[in-house]
């Protein structure tokens, strides 16, 4: 499996969201850091192709899915940063009905929201509608959703923005569980989420690709993390 992006922009209006950005991806988890405005959540809109390039190419296993969207559709799994919910449904209803528009069979739907919200920790509250959870659940609603298909390609745009200590620790492991012969590729702004998580890391800023490292290899010779992070976004350190 495999996810090739090439030269890709977005433009909106005068604002180039995303410039020029290349990068090749297999199985594995890239972490995705930079600033408020770098350009994250555009790449992740365009990968998930719910928003189209400007200009560029992206390719999974070899097709381009601007032309033929559906291989990569049918093995995606995405968690938009501004995930809207329906106040009315209850956590298992809104999970049966993104599972139906999925093309998932009712049987295994069943099980597999079980599986999720026990993994979530949210399976005491399934039967209650969304309206009545707090923000920390409702995004853990949103993680389940996006993991509903089982994806291949996991896409999840600040899944841990919420999250308290604990359920993001249990994120993570959820996360790190489901990695092998899967591509995710996750922002956040928690550095730790990054050093426990991913295997890859890139660095954006005004949209483009500042770095691309394993985490280790990026925090060598700096005290942390964010050391580097701010190192490389603020131009101290050349971009590798
Ligand atoms: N629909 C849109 N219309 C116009 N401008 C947009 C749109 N979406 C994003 N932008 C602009 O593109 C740039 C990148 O925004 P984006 O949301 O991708 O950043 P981000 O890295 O996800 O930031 P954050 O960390 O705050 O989530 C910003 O300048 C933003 O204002
Ligand atoms: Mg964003």
């Amino acid at each position: 499996m495999e996810l090739q992006i090439n030269g890709l922009n977005k433009r909106y209006g005068a604002v180039h969201a995303v410039r020029d950005f290349t990068l090749r991806l297999e199985p594995g988890i890239l972490g995705l850091l930079g600033p408020n405005g770098a350009g994250k959540s555009t790449l992740m809109r365009m990968l998930a192709t719910v928003t189209r390039p400007s200009s560029g190419t992206i390719r999974f296993n070899g097709s381009d899915v601007a032309k033929s969207p559906d291989e990569l559709r049918r093995t995606l799994g995405y968690l938009p940063q501004d995930f809207g919910i329906y106040p009315h449904l209850s956590a298992i209803e809104f999970l049966e009905y993104i599972g139906a528009l999925k093309g998932i069979g009712r049987r295994a739907l069943r099980a597999r929201i079980a599986t999720l919200l026990e993994s979530l920790n949210l399976a005491h509250a399934g039967s209650r509608p969304l309206g009545g959870f707090s923000g920390g659940m409702r995004q853990r609603v949103g993680i389940a959703q996006a993991l509903l298909n089982d994806p291949r390609l996991l896409i999840v745009d600040e899944p841990t923005a919420g999250l308290d200590p604990e359920e993001r620790v249990r994120f993570r492991a959820l996360l790190r569980d489901m990695a092998g012969e899967r591509i995710i590729i996750f922002s956040t702004h928690i550095c730790s989420d990054v050093e426990s998580l991913a295997t890859r890391v890139a660095i954006v800023d005004h949209g483009m690709l500042l770095a691309d490292e394993h985490p280790l290899k990026l925090v060598s010779g700096c005290a942390s993390l964010e050391d580097a992070y701010l190192q490389i976004v603020t131009g101290a350190r050349p971009a590798a």
